[in-house]
């Protein structure tokens, strides 16, 4: 098992890409606390339980400082550290440059940049304590090559990009790596509303003919938050079908 004994925090764990990311880390030997809104994340974790893994689900909006920093307070007293946090939680208000709305600028803002800013905050004294630490964020190919009507997530994204690669110098010292894995078209619910005849151009656009499924991205996430990954920090691990190149 290869991630045997550690604890792990999956921000937005409740379905998609953080589902997956709970279940092949549960699966691996980790202790999977998932954090998120969305209720269904109990169903989850009691499904890793039930299968023999270790799970518990918390209600919390990565963008509520005072709740993040309650909730990683009380896992870390629970089980005496936090070995991996794995930024994952995102959402997307898609519209073109002029149509932008202020209030869909500040929404993906708000989750995909300051709860990533606020979770990693929250996690790194007690990775610090520890010296030991595996911080893994959700970027996405869009924060590489921008995308049609994604000016707000774009920028999220790239964002996520530039403060792992801030927090590999910040952290370093302590044994604590931080990187960012940049999926492509990933078959969840946040693409789910995709029209068909757009959905058949991305394909065609992929140099592998295909898109993702959840767990194509969730083993991206299993190497850089494994014992396998201890010099590999400030990357970005594109997982795109050959994408970006
Ligand atoms: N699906 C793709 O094509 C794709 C591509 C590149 C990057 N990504 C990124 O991967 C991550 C996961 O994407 P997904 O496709 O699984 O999305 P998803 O919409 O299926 O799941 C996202 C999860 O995040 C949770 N979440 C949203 N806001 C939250 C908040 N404030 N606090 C806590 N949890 C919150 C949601 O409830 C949901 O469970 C996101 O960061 C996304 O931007 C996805």
């Amino acid at each position: 098992m290869r991630l045997k004994d550690k604890i792990a925090i999956v921000t937005g764990g409740s379905r998609g890409i953080g589902q997956a990311v709970s279940e092949l880390f549960a699966k691996e030997g980790a202790t999977v606390i998932i954090a998120d809104l969305l209720p269904q994340g109990q169903q989850v974790a009691n499904g890793i339980n039930s299968s023999g893994g270790n799970a518990e689900f918390h209600s919390v909006s990565v963008t509520d400082k005072a709740a993040v920093e309650k909730l990683f307070a009380h896992i870390n007293d629970k089980y005496g550290k936090i070995d991996i946090l794995i930024n994952n939680a995102g959402i997307t208000r898609d519209r073109t440059l002029e149509k932008m709305s202020e209030d869909e600028w500040d929404a993906v803002i708000d989750v995909n940049l300051k709860g990533v800013f606020l979770c990693t905050q929250a996690v790194a004294p007690f990775m610090k304590a520890n010296k030991y630490g595996r911080i893994v964020s959700a970027a996405s190919n869009v924060g590489l090559r921008g995308n049609f009507g994604q000016t707000n997530y774009a920028a999220t994204k790239a964002g996520v990009i530039a403060m792992s690669k801030t927090w590999t110098v910040e952290l370093g010292r302590y044994g604590i790596t931080a990187n960012a894995i940049a999926p492509g078209f990933t078959m969840t619910d946040m693409v789910d509303k995709i029209p068909e005849e757009h959905f058949a151009t991305i394909k065609a656009s992929i140099p592998l003919k295909t898109v993702a499924q959840a767990i194509d991205i969730a083993y991206g996430y299993l190497y850089l938050a494994s014992d396998e990954a201890r010099f590999v920090s400030g990357i970005c691990l594109t997982i795109d079908g050959g994408t970006s190149r």
